[in-house]
């Protein structure tokens, strides 16, 4: 009988799917994920997910421009990305006549795509384990400056060798487990990248910062580039000759959906996240930093809203900068609670009084209480650090002040910089923020970190407000026509406006005292961290530690799942049109859907038609634009964000809330076709699992 349990029970260990799906896993190591990823329900081989002896999902995952990810989905070098990944391009393209942010954008032929001067796609030719080489003879006696030269020295060789070997090539070294390994990783970069289609913002941005980091979520978050290609196929600047790419692999489309409990795996490049570190770095984030940054963000946000509220122009003005300061202000709010909510610190703080008690004896010893003070030495300097980025950085006259003195020279560049700074600039809503923002920096501060110039001027003026108002009344940053009139030689104006005086003493003070600290014992930090996470893997011999996030390629698997976001509630991982039409409000902005939808639901038939769906894949920030395949490597879905209550994944994953959220693939062929009338499109896309007919 007992026997019989114990097979029972072993039985079922292997076929139900094990809880926890974190990790973002090295696709060159892929193959020592793979069986667990089958045992899941993954029909791929290894080879198939990373190869470089013969075309690999890899060649089709390319990192999008700076900090997102995209996918080839055409032999023709169609590629999908996020929205939001598009967004600054899309909004370039823009102006009165045609507002493809408001409207859409959709080429319908190959004449009418848009080139993006600046706009790069990275493909991964291959990643190598150099560790052997770029740490040979440096033990653990070696100085840690000698270390750092001897690495520099050693990368820069590597990169300049891999770089020379073709056109287009950049190669990088990375480290790995914070320098206990490094990877060589060579791109090949594309450069004449033009937008093909975007929905409407009212579909590619439904919901807004209202439904940001949220679920139930009906963001269509898509938009379509194509990569163009000198004859040769080789990467090429911008020119009308250029042809469309022939990429090496491109993904087929499944439109057969996603189902409860299906396996998917998201391959992309996750930007950062902070998983083995010390308790002191995760009590900064969750109980110093994160709630001290969201206290400033909410009175920002509470100043731009109320102009933007009373004014068109003011909110078109501002939709933008709301957007950036709410996207991290919302993300750190779930961040903080979650870590508090899975108690993380003291759990870290337990873990690290047993690896203390372990290391007695070794050459670990002593470590974590070397790190503590170094945190605890970093604490007030990185806070000021922070607060600098915050305060000073928000205020919007004194960046523009810098941006102009650093023009003066070349007129036209001056000239261009201050139309755009006007076109989206609201005096009251800087001034506003200037006062709430100084009053801030001097309340978070430490006393004696403080400028001298920041106590004099409070001295001066009695009150940040009165030092604000003359600041404002005597600056001619605020005036357009005298920015316009300023010359090559009026660098001394510049130098003694208030604006730019108040700038640059706040700049020479970062970077004199803060600055500098906070990168000493950053540096510092980053050399311990090796040695813990060392430590950590040897203490922990059982435990497979995947490598911290670095924006370098990488493989999350997991599957679709909904959670509970509260006592009492269960999210389901679906969502469909029918919950667009329940959110649709004429007067809610974030909610106003186009008519042309509105129309088409009307038509009926089309309450089943999926939108977004979850699954409990591991990703951070950059894994926007990522594509979500299912068993057989088919895309499914793209990434475009996290649930709320899941943002501490970052720092811990909780395989209970941490959910990625996705665009479902069939909502972006809707789209297509629908609202953009662009289904000449799919002639150029691979399809299985059902009939493109039924979108066309
Ligand atoms: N939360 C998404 C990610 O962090 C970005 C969404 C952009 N949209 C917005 N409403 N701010 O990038
Ligand atoms: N929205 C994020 C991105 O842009 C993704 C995330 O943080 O989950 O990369």
């Amino acid at each position: 009988m007992k026997r019989l349990f114990i097979s029972i029970a072993l039985s079922l260990a292997v076929l139900s799917p094990a809880r926890a799906d974190e990790g973002m896993w090295l696709p060159v190591l892929i193959s020592q994920r793979i069986a667990d990823m089958q045992a899941k329900g993954c029909r791929l081989t290894a080879e198939d997910i990373y190869s470089v002896n013969k075309a690999s999902l890899k060649d089709a995952i390319v990192l999008f421009g700076s900090g997102c990810t995209g996918e080839i989905i055409s032999d023709q070098g169609l590629l999908f990305t996020n929205h939001h990944c598009g967004y600054s391009f899309i909004q370039k393209h823009s102006n009165v006549e045609h507002d493809y942010l408001k409207d859409g954008f959709w080429a319908m032929g190959r004449d009418e795509e848009l080139p993006n001067p600046g706009l790069t796609v990275s493909f991964l030719e291959r990643m190598e384990d150099v560790t052997d080489i770029i740490l040979e003879g440096i033990t653990e006696e070696v100085e840690p400056a000698e270390r750092d030269s001897l690495v520099k020295v050693r990368s820069a060789k590597l990169v300049s060798e891999a770089s020379a070997k073709g056109k287009g090539l950049s190669a990088r070294v990375e480290a790995l487990y914070y320098g206990n390994q490094y990877f060589l990783f060579v791109y090949k970069i594309y450069r004449d990248i033009r937008l093909v289609g975007a929905p409407p913002s009212s579909i590619g941005k439904f919901g807004g910062d209202t439904d940001n980091w949220m679920w139930p979520r009906h963001t269509g978050d898509f938009s379509i580039f194509r990569i163009y290609a000198g004859k040769d196929n080789e990467p090429a600047e911008y020119s009308k000759d250029n042809v469309p790419f022939r990429p090496k692999k491109s993904l087929r489309i499944s439109l057969a959906g996603v189902s409860d409990g299906d396996f998917t795996f998201v391959y992309g490049c996750p930007g950062t996240t902070r998983e083995y570190v010390l308790s002191d770095e995760v009590r900064y984030v969750s109980e110093v930093s994160d709630p001290a940054k969201i206290a400033l963000r909410t009175q920002r946000l509470a100043i731009q809203k109320k102009y933007m509220s009373q004014d068109q122009a003011v909110r078109i003005k501002y939709s933008s900068k709301q957007a950036n300061v709410a996207n991290a202000w919302k993300k750190w709010q779930g961040e903080s609670k979650g870590i508090r909510k899975m108690n993380t610190v003291a759990g870290k703080q337990e873990y690290e009084a047993r690896f203390d008690e372990w290391a007695g004896g070794t050459g670990y010893e002593g470590l974590t209480r070397k790190m503590h003070r170094l945190y605890s030495e970093r604490e007030p300097f990185f806070l000021a650090y922070e607060y600098y980025n915050e305060t000073v950085r928000a205020i919007e006259i004194l960046n523009f002040a810098s941006a102009i003195h650093s023009r003066l020279r070349n007129k036209d560049a001056k000239d261009g910089y201050a139309g755009a700074f006007f076109k989206d600039y609201y005096q009251p809503i800087d001034e506003e923020i200037f006062t709430a923002m100084m009053e801030g920096f001097g309340e978070g501060v430490s006393k004696g970190l403080l400028p001298n110039y920041y106590t004099d001027k409070l001295q001066e003026y009695g009150s940040v407000e009165a030092w604000k108002k003359d600041l404002f009344s005597k600056s001619l940053f605020t005036d357009r026509d005298k920015v316009l009139a300023l010359g090559p030689d009026d660098k001394a104006i510049v130098e003694t406006d208030p604006a730019y005086e108040m700038f640059d003493a706040f700049r020479k003070w970062f970077e004199t005292y803060i600055k500098p600290v906070v990168d000493r014992l950053n540096k510092e930090i980053n050399l311990a961290n090796r040695q813990y996470m060392k430590g950590q893997m040897e203490f922990n011999k059982e435990k497979v530690f995947y490598p911290d996030a670095n924006l370098t390629l990488r493989v999350a698997y997991g599957h679709v799942e909904g959670y509970s976001p509260a006592d009492g509630a269960w999210y389901k991982p679906v969502s469909t049109l029918k919950g667009i039409i329940e959110k649709d409000n004429p007067d809610i902005f974030d909610y106003d859907i186009p008519q042309k939808l509105r129309d088409l639901y009307a038509k009926g038939g089309l309450d089943g038609q999926p939108v977004c769906f979850l699954a409990t894949n591991h990703t951070t920030g950059g894994n926007s634009g990522s594509p979500v395949l299912n068993a057989d490597g088919d895309l499914i879905g793209i990434n475009f964000d996290r649930v709320w209550e899941g943002t501490m994944s970052d720092y811990v994953f909780d395989p209970e809330v941490c959910r990625n959220v996705s665009l479902d693939v069939r909502y972006l062929l809707f789209n297509i076709s629908r609202i953009g009338n662009a289904s000449y499109l799919f002639k150029e896309m691979k399809f299985t699992g059902g009939s493109i007919k039924k979108y066309r």
